[in-house]
């Protein structure tokens, strides 16, 4: 796919076909392409964490609120992480006042590679900041080293979203 077309048909779904399977392999690949992405010095902090069997992904949602529970039924759910205290950091300094919001922004840039890269493969996303996570970490053992950030959705879409209205570039850019 074009990246033009890629960038205009990516957009959050929120209804996922059931009983379509998605192979550990083909998320592997994703992850892959994903990890591409730029990140401070280099410093690769992302992490994900991969529910894929009906087990996980029910232990998954119940750190879900009822509407994204609803929304990402039938989906894989991908939990991302990132290290924290290296991007950003100097020998464990924070070098300016963003700290571990370095880190967040690594991952979010990981992320957009991710969800682009799951579209490019047929595969629909949605991103969900809404969940429990506290509830994530004491399930799965995730490391308090690691700042829980969001949950994916990751599957086949039922239904494409309306086209969404952007604001003008004009109004969100200015040349200096
Ligand atoms: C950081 C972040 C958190 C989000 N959290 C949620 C969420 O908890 N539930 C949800 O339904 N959508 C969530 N979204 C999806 C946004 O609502 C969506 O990206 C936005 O409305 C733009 O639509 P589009 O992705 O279809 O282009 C989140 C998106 C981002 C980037």
């Amino acid at each position: 796919m074009e990246f033009k077309e890629l960038i205009a048909k990516r957009r959050s779904v929120r209804a996922y076909a059931e009983g379509r399977e998605i192979d550990n392999d083909l998320i592997r690949e994703i992850i892959s392409e994903a990890y591409q992405a730029p990140s401070w010095k280099n410093s690769q902090t992302a992490r994900y964490y991969i529910a894929n069997t009906p087990e996980s992904i029910e232990k998954v949602r119940n750190a879900m609120p009822e509407f994204n529970k609803m929304n990402s039924n039938n989906a894989a759910l991908i939990i991302a992480t990132f290290v924290k205290d290296i991007s950003g950091f100097n020998a464990g300094t924070a070098q300016n006042e963003l700290s571990n919001k370095w880190g967040a922004y690594d991952l979010g840039l990981n992320n957009a590679y991710f969800i682009l890269a799951a579209k490019e493969r047929g595969l629909d996303t949605l991103i969900m900041g809404i969940r429990d996570a506290a509830m994530l970490r004491n399930e799965f053992g995730i490391p308090k080293t690691e700042q829980i950030v969001s949950v994916i959705a990751l599957g086949y879409g039922e239904k494409q979203p309306a086209p969404r209205a952007d604001r003008p570039v004009d109004e969100v850019a200015k040349f200096l």
